[in-house]
Protein backbone atom coordinates (compact mmCIF):
# COMPACT_ATOMS: atom_id res chain seq x y z
CA UNK A 1 0.00 0.00 0.00
CA UNK A 2 2.52 2.34 0.84
CA UNK A 3 5.32 1.55 -2.26
CA UNK A 4 3.62 3.95 -4.68
CA UNK A 5 4.15 7.19 -2.25
CA UNK A 6 7.76 5.94 -2.16
CA UNK A 7 8.84 4.90 -5.74
CA UNK A 8 10.72 7.44 -8.23
CA UNK A 9 8.10 10.44 -8.55
CA UNK A 10 6.94 10.96 -5.51
CA UNK A 11 10.33 10.84 -4.34
CA UNK A 12 11.57 13.09 -6.79
CA UNK A 13 9.38 15.54 -5.79
CA UNK A 14 10.76 16.06 -2.41
CA UNK A 15 14.29 16.72 -4.09
CA UNK A 16 13.79 20.42 -3.63
CA UNK A 17 12.60 20.37 -0.75
CA UNK A 18 15.40 18.45 0.91
CA UNK A 19 18.02 20.67 -1.41
CA UNK A 20 16.96 24.17 0.24
CA UNK A 21 16.95 22.34 3.78
CA UNK A 22 20.49 21.17 3.02
CA UNK A 23 21.50 24.78 1.83
CA UNK A 24 19.61 26.19 5.07
CA UNK A 25 21.69 23.95 7.53
CA UNK A 26 24.89 24.66 5.85
CA UNK A 27 24.15 28.54 5.77
CA UNK A 28 23.75 28.18 9.73
CA UNK A 29 27.20 26.66 9.77
CA UNK A 30 28.95 29.37 8.09
CA UNK A 31 31.97 31.27 9.04
CA UNK A 32 32.69 28.19 11.99
CA UNK A 33 36.17 26.77 11.49
CA UNK A 34 35.23 23.39 13.15
CA UNK A 35 31.89 21.97 14.08
CA UNK A 36 30.13 19.11 14.03
CA UNK A 37 28.69 17.83 11.06
CA UNK A 38 26.81 14.64 12.27
CA UNK A 39 24.63 16.91 14.80
CA UNK A 40 24.54 20.49 12.81
CA UNK A 41 23.91 18.52 9.64
CA UNK A 42 23.45 15.34 8.97
CA UNK A 43 20.62 14.39 11.88
CA UNK A 44 18.16 17.54 10.84
CA UNK A 45 17.93 16.21 7.06
CA UNK A 46 15.90 12.78 7.39
CA UNK A 47 13.61 13.99 10.15
CA UNK A 48 12.71 16.76 8.62
CA UNK A 49 12.08 15.23 5.32
CA UNK A 50 9.97 12.76 6.60
CA UNK A 51 7.51 15.24 8.65
CA UNK A 52 7.25 17.46 5.30
CA UNK A 53 5.95 13.55 3.60
CA UNK A 54 3.84 13.40 6.38
CA UNK A 55 2.00 16.80 6.38
CA UNK A 56 3.29 17.97 10.41
CA UNK A 57 4.56 21.25 10.97
CA UNK A 58 8.47 21.75 10.49
CA UNK A 59 9.20 23.10 14.21
CA UNK A 60 7.73 19.34 15.68
CA UNK A 61 10.29 17.62 14.40
CA UNK A 62 12.77 17.87 17.08
CA UNK A 63 10.48 15.98 18.97
CA UNK A 64 10.80 13.22 16.69
CA UNK A 65 14.52 13.46 16.28
CA UNK A 66 14.74 12.61 20.31
CA UNK A 67 11.94 9.89 20.48
CA UNK A 68 13.88 8.26 17.42
CA UNK A 69 17.57 8.23 19.89
CA UNK A 70 16.05 6.75 22.43
CA UNK A 71 14.18 4.14 20.69
CA UNK A 72 17.25 2.86 18.67
CA UNK A 73 20.34 3.97 20.83
CA UNK A 74 19.33 3.81 24.65
CA UNK A 75 19.32 0.01 24.20
CA UNK A 76 21.71 -0.63 27.48
CA UNK A 77 19.26 1.09 29.82
CA UNK A 78 16.52 -1.39 31.85
CA UNK A 79 13.50 -1.82 30.32
CA UNK A 80 11.80 0.52 33.47
CA UNK A 81 14.31 3.25 32.64
CA UNK A 82 13.43 3.14 28.79
CA UNK A 83 9.93 2.78 29.28
CA UNK A 84 10.62 6.17 31.15
CA UNK A 85 11.98 7.65 28.18
CA UNK A 86 10.76 6.87 25.58
CA UNK A 87 7.54 8.18 26.55
CA UNK A 88 5.54 6.40 23.83
CA UNK A 89 2.16 8.03 25.19
CA UNK A 90 3.26 11.20 24.10
CA UNK A 91 4.37 10.32 20.96
CA UNK A 92 0.82 8.14 20.40
CA UNK A 93 -1.12 11.73 21.43
CA UNK A 94 0.96 13.75 18.81
CA UNK A 95 0.11 11.44 15.93
CA UNK A 96 -3.50 11.13 17.22
CA UNK A 97 -4.23 15.06 17.05
CA UNK A 98 -2.38 15.08 13.51
CA UNK A 99 -4.96 12.13 12.62
CA UNK A 100 -8.14 14.08 14.05
CA UNK A 101 -6.26 16.97 12.23
CA UNK A 102 -6.39 15.44 8.53
CA UNK A 103 -9.37 13.72 9.09
CA UNK A 104 -11.23 17.03 9.33
CA UNK A 105 -8.83 18.96 6.55
CA UNK A 106 -7.53 16.55 4.25
CA UNK A 107 -4.66 17.22 1.96
CA UNK A 108 -2.08 16.45 -0.21
CA UNK A 109 -0.13 14.66 2.51
CA UNK A 110 1.25 11.34 3.53
CA UNK A 111 -1.09 11.36 6.69
CA UNK A 112 -4.10 12.07 4.77
CA UNK A 113 -2.93 8.89 2.36
CA UNK A 114 -3.40 6.58 5.31
CA UNK A 115 -6.37 8.39 6.62
CA UNK A 116 -8.07 7.59 3.37
CA UNK A 117 -6.55 4.50 2.63
CA UNK A 118 -8.32 0.97 2.15
CA UNK A 119 -7.45 -2.57 2.54
CA UNK A 120 -10.23 -4.65 0.52
CA UNK A 121 -12.87 -2.13 1.35
CA UNK A 122 -11.96 -1.13 4.96
CA UNK A 123 -10.21 2.46 6.37
CA UNK A 124 -7.15 1.83 8.31
CA UNK A 125 -7.91 1.58 12.08
CA UNK A 126 -6.72 4.81 13.54
CA UNK A 127 -4.29 2.64 15.47
CA UNK A 128 -2.67 0.93 12.43
CA UNK A 129 -2.42 4.56 10.71
CA UNK A 130 -0.47 5.67 14.10
CA UNK A 131 1.41 2.61 13.83
CA UNK A 132 2.60 2.68 10.22
CA UNK A 133 3.75 6.86 10.80
CA UNK A 134 5.64 5.20 13.94
CA UNK A 135 7.24 2.97 12.06
CA UNK A 136 8.53 5.26 8.83
CA UNK A 137 9.74 7.45 12.14
CA UNK A 138 11.76 4.35 13.31
CA UNK A 139 13.33 3.22 10.18
CA UNK A 140 14.08 6.29 8.49
CA UNK A 141 15.68 8.79 10.44
CA UNK A 142 18.35 7.58 12.43
CA UNK A 143 19.08 5.13 8.94
CA UNK A 144 19.78 7.65 7.04
CA UNK A 145 21.62 9.95 9.32
CA UNK A 146 24.13 7.46 9.58
CA UNK A 147 24.79 7.07 6.33
CA UNK A 148 25.11 10.84 5.55
CA UNK A 149 27.34 10.72 8.25
CA UNK A 150 29.61 8.07 7.66
CA UNK A 151 29.88 9.03 4.19
CA UNK A 152 31.14 12.43 5.51
CA UNK A 153 33.38 10.10 7.82
CA UNK A 154 34.99 8.65 4.63
CA UNK A 155 35.60 11.69 2.21
CA UNK A 156 37.02 13.56 5.67
CA UNK A 157 39.81 10.54 5.87
CA UNK A 158 40.27 10.12 1.98
CA UNK A 159 41.71 13.24 0.12
CA UNK A 160 42.16 11.15 -2.51
CA UNK A 161 38.26 10.33 -2.71
CA UNK A 162 36.87 14.29 -1.86
CA UNK A 163 38.96 15.70 -4.65
CA UNK A 164 37.73 12.92 -7.26
CA UNK A 165 34.26 13.46 -6.27
CA UNK A 166 34.63 17.01 -6.14
CA UNK A 167 36.46 17.26 -9.81
CA UNK A 168 33.91 14.52 -11.22
CA UNK A 169 30.30 15.24 -10.00
CA UNK A 170 29.13 12.45 -12.39
CA UNK A 171 30.41 10.00 -10.02
CA UNK A 172 27.83 10.54 -7.33
CA UNK A 173 25.57 7.96 -7.68
CA UNK A 174 28.02 5.27 -7.92
CA UNK A 175 29.70 6.76 -4.82
CA UNK A 176 26.17 7.03 -3.13
CA UNK A 177 25.59 3.01 -3.67
CA UNK A 178 29.41 2.79 -2.28
CA UNK A 179 28.78 4.10 0.62
CA UNK A 180 26.13 2.23 1.49
CA UNK A 181 27.86 -0.99 0.55
CA UNK A 182 31.18 -0.08 2.78
CA UNK A 183 29.30 1.74 5.60
CA UNK A 184 25.53 -0.20 5.32
CA UNK A 185 24.12 1.15 8.74
CA UNK A 186 21.39 -1.09 9.32
CA UNK A 187 21.76 -5.10 10.59
CA UNK A 188 18.08 -6.68 11.06
CA UNK A 189 17.02 -9.64 12.98
CA UNK A 190 14.58 -12.51 12.65
CA UNK A 191 13.40 -15.36 15.45
CA UNK A 192 13.87 -18.53 14.05
CA UNK A 193 10.62 -20.65 13.41
CA UNK A 194 12.01 -23.83 13.44
CA UNK A 195 14.90 -25.77 13.94
CA UNK A 196 17.07 -25.66 10.98
CA UNK A 197 20.60 -26.41 9.85
CA UNK A 198 22.12 -23.85 8.48
CA UNK A 199 25.88 -24.39 7.32
CA UNK A 200 26.29 -26.67 10.38
CA UNK A 201 25.17 -24.34 12.58
CA UNK A 202 22.12 -25.59 14.54
CA UNK A 203 19.71 -22.85 14.92
CA UNK A 204 16.49 -23.58 17.34
CA UNK A 205 13.11 -22.59 17.22
CA UNK A 206 13.04 -18.99 19.32
CA UNK A 207 16.18 -18.33 18.83
CA UNK A 208 17.59 -14.75 17.37
CA UNK A 209 19.38 -14.80 14.84
CA UNK A 210 21.20 -11.25 13.59
CA UNK A 211 21.42 -10.34 9.91
CA UNK A 212 24.49 -8.33 9.22
CA UNK A 213 24.32 -6.67 6.34
CA UNK A 214 27.18 -4.73 6.46
CA UNK A 215 28.75 -7.92 7.01
CA UNK A 216 27.54 -9.29 3.20
CA UNK A 217 28.24 -6.15 1.76
CA UNK A 218 31.98 -6.97 2.33
CA UNK A 219 31.74 -10.55 0.78
CA UNK A 220 34.60 -11.42 -1.09
CA UNK A 221 32.89 -14.00 -3.07
CA UNK A 222 30.41 -11.24 -4.04
CA UNK A 223 32.55 -7.79 -4.52
CA UNK A 224 36.32 -7.79 -5.91
CA UNK A 225 38.45 -5.77 -3.31
CA UNK A 226 35.32 -5.69 -0.85
CA UNK A 227 37.61 -3.28 1.67
CA UNK A 228 38.36 -0.86 -0.56
CA UNK A 229 36.06 1.98 -1.22
CA UNK A 230 35.79 2.68 -5.15
CA UNK A 231 33.89 5.73 -5.80
CA UNK A 232 33.28 3.75 -9.64
CA UNK A 233 32.49 0.56 -8.16
CA UNK A 234 29.76 -0.55 -11.28
CA UNK A 235 28.86 -3.86 -10.62
CA UNK A 236 27.86 -3.28 -6.83
CA UNK A 237 24.65 -5.41 -5.94
CA UNK A 238 24.67 -4.44 -2.19
CA UNK A 239 22.42 -5.81 0.67
CA UNK A 240 22.28 -2.40 2.59
CA UNK A 241 18.37 -2.03 2.42
CA UNK A 242 17.82 -5.54 2.65
CA UNK A 243 16.79 -8.79 0.49
CA UNK A 244 13.78 -9.91 0.16
CA UNK A 245 9.69 -9.26 1.20
CA UNK A 246 11.12 -6.93 4.12
CA UNK A 247 13.24 -5.24 1.60
CA UNK A 248 13.46 -1.25 3.00
CA UNK A 249 10.72 0.93 1.31
CA UNK A 250 12.32 3.83 1.80
CA UNK A 251 15.15 3.42 -0.42
CA UNK A 252 14.45 6.02 -2.82
CA UNK A 253 13.78 8.46 -0.55
CA UNK A 254 17.31 7.75 1.55
CA UNK A 255 19.35 7.89 -2.24
CA UNK A 256 18.06 10.46 -2.59
CA UNK A 257 18.96 12.33 0.77
CA UNK A 258 22.25 10.98 1.01
CA UNK A 259 23.24 11.83 -2.76
CA UNK A 260 21.68 15.49 -2.14
CA UNK A 261 23.20 15.98 1.05
CA UNK A 262 26.59 15.01 -0.08
CA UNK A 263 25.83 17.03 -3.56
CA UNK A 264 25.43 20.23 -1.30
CA UNK A 265 27.77 19.92 0.96
CA UNK A 266 30.78 19.43 -1.43
CA UNK A 267 29.76 22.63 -3.13
CA UNK A 268 29.73 24.16 0.03
CA UNK A 269 32.36 22.66 1.44
CA UNK A 270 35.10 21.09 -1.17
CA UNK A 271 38.15 20.44 1.85
CA UNK A 272 37.47 19.27 5.03
CA UNK A 273 39.26 16.74 7.73
CA UNK A 274 38.31 15.64 11.02
CA UNK A 275 39.21 18.18 13.49
CA UNK A 276 39.68 15.19 16.35
CA UNK A 277 39.33 11.54 14.97
CA UNK A 278 39.59 10.85 18.76
CA UNK A 279 36.25 12.79 19.24
CA UNK A 280 33.90 10.75 16.35
CA UNK A 281 31.75 8.42 18.18
CA UNK A 282 29.28 5.66 16.99
CA UNK A 283 25.79 4.72 17.60
CA UNK A 284 25.20 1.71 19.40
CA UNK A 285 22.67 -0.89 18.99
CA UNK A 286 21.54 -2.13 15.18
CA UNK A 287 21.80 0.96 13.53
CA UNK A 288 25.17 2.03 13.09
CA UNK A 289 26.48 5.19 11.88
CA UNK A 290 29.00 8.42 13.64
CA UNK A 291 26.96 10.42 16.11
CA UNK A 292 29.80 13.11 17.11
CA UNK A 293 31.52 13.95 14.13
CA UNK A 294 33.55 17.04 14.30
CA UNK A 295 35.13 18.10 10.74
CA UNK A 296 37.26 21.44 9.91
CA UNK A 297 37.04 23.29 7.10
CA UNK A 298 39.84 23.78 5.10
C1 LIG B 1 20.22 4.72 4.34
C2 LIG B 1 19.02 4.62 4.89
C3 LIG B 1 18.30 3.32 5.10
C4 LIG B 1 18.80 2.06 5.23
C5 LIG B 1 20.25 1.61 5.17
C6 LIG B 1 17.67 1.18 5.42
C7 LIG B 1 17.77 -0.19 5.58
C8 LIG B 1 16.71 -1.03 5.79
C9 LIG B 1 16.83 -2.45 6.04
C10 LIG B 1 18.14 -3.24 6.07
C11 LIG B 1 15.58 -2.93 6.21
C12 LIG B 1 15.18 -4.33 6.63
C13 LIG B 1 15.09 -5.33 5.63
C14 LIG B 1 14.75 -6.67 6.24
O1 LIG B 1 14.22 -6.77 7.37
O2 LIG B 1 14.99 -7.65 5.56
C15 LIG B 1 14.66 -1.81 6.09
C16 LIG B 1 13.30 -1.92 6.23
C17 LIG B 1 12.45 -0.84 6.18
N1 LIG B 1 12.76 0.46 5.90
FE1 LIG B 1 14.63 1.19 5.54
N2 LIG B 1 16.52 1.92 5.42
C18 LIG B 1 16.85 3.24 5.21
C19 LIG B 1 15.98 4.30 5.12
C20 LIG B 1 14.61 4.22 5.19
C21 LIG B 1 13.69 5.33 5.03
C22 LIG B 1 14.10 6.76 4.70
C23 LIG B 1 12.44 4.84 5.24
C24 LIG B 1 11.11 5.53 5.22
C25 LIG B 1 10.86 6.72 5.64
C26 LIG B 1 12.56 3.42 5.51
C27 LIG B 1 11.51 2.58 5.76
C28 LIG B 1 11.62 1.22 5.96
C29 LIG B 1 10.50 0.35 6.30
C30 LIG B 1 9.05 0.79 6.49
C31 LIG B 1 11.01 -0.93 6.43
C32 LIG B 1 10.26 -2.22 6.77
C33 LIG B 1 9.89 -2.95 5.51
C34 LIG B 1 9.22 -4.26 5.78
O3 LIG B 1 9.40 -4.87 6.86
O4 LIG B 1 8.47 -4.72 4.89
N3 LIG B 1 13.90 3.09 5.47
N4 LIG B 1 15.38 -0.67 5.82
Amino acid sequence: MLLPAFGPKPIAALEPFTRDLCRQLLKETAGQATFDAAVEFAQHIPVRVIVQMLGFPQEDADIFRHFIRQVLEDVDQSPEERQELINQGEIDAYMDNQIAEHVANPRDDLTSFLVQAEIDGNKLAPEHIRGTMVLLMIAGIDTTWSAIGASLWHLARHPGDRRRLSAEPALMDTAVEEFLRAYAPVTMARLVAQDFDFHGQQLKEGDWLLLPFPSANRDPAAFTDPDTVQLDRDHNRHAAFGLGIHRCLGSNLARMELRVALQEWMAVYPEFELADPSAVTWSSGQVRGPRTLPLRIL
